[in-house]
């Protein structure tokens, strides 16, 4: 008999680095547009300034860095999902870069299909918005953190877990972003 409570929350509380590195973005971007300025061939702009390598290294080492807190956290307070079973250090640190990098890889992803769709840059993608930073978290740590993954997300609750929250999460961390004056617009 699988712990679904147990595995809802871990699920959800070992995802918060990607849920945080994707909007922290926000924070260091502005810098250097990871298209260079240039056009796909169907004349529309490949990724658009909105995707900038200053927002991209930021986000995932921001995402690295609060997955590294909440580690230590986990430690000290004994709280689950720590330890994070069967799992060393080295492993738990790789899946950290796995799924902050990720996020911000799927960031990208969504962009570049907003583009080809022919919404503009900083145009509502709704679920473009939402779902690929953690589609993308999730191939990046199958193809970087397989223990980590398959402990977590392996099985299809874990996944559920993140696709469900993931929209009014996002939804409610970008109106706390616009209210900060970070965003122009409050999706
Ligand atoms: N940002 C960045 N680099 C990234 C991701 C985000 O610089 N790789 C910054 C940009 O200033 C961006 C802001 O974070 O405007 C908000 O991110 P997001 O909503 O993902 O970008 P949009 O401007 O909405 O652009 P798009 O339509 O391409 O998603
Ligand atoms: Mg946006």
């Amino acid at each position: 008999m699988l712990d679904y409570p147990l595995l809802i929350v871990s699920a959800f509380i070992l995802f918060i680095p990607a849920f945080i590195a994707n909007p922290s973005a926000v924070i260091t971007g502005g810098h250097y547009p990871m298209d260079f300025g240039k056009n796909f061939p169907d004349g529309r702009r490949i990724l658009g300034d909105g995707k900038t390598w200053s927002g991209y290294f930021g986000g995932s080492l921001i995402g690295v860095g609060s997955g590294l807190i909440l580690l230590a956290i986990f430690h000290f307070a004994h709280v689950l999902p720590y330890p994070v079973y069967g799992l060393n250090l080295e492993q738990v640190a790789v899946a950290l870069f796995a799924m902050s990098f990720g996020s911000l890889t799927g960031d990208v992803l969504g962009s570049f299909i907003k583009r080809r769709i022919n919404i503009p840059r900083g145009g509502k993608g709704s679920l473009l918005d939402m779902w690929p930073f953690a589609l993308v978290s999730f191939l990046f740590l199958y193809i970087f953190a397989r223990g980590f993954f398959m402990n977590y997300y392996g099985n299809v609750i874990g996944i559920l877990t993140i696709l469900i929250i993931t929209p009014p999460l996002h939804r409610a961390v970008n109106i706390i972003g616009y209210r900060m004056k970070r965003k122009d617009v409050p999706w």
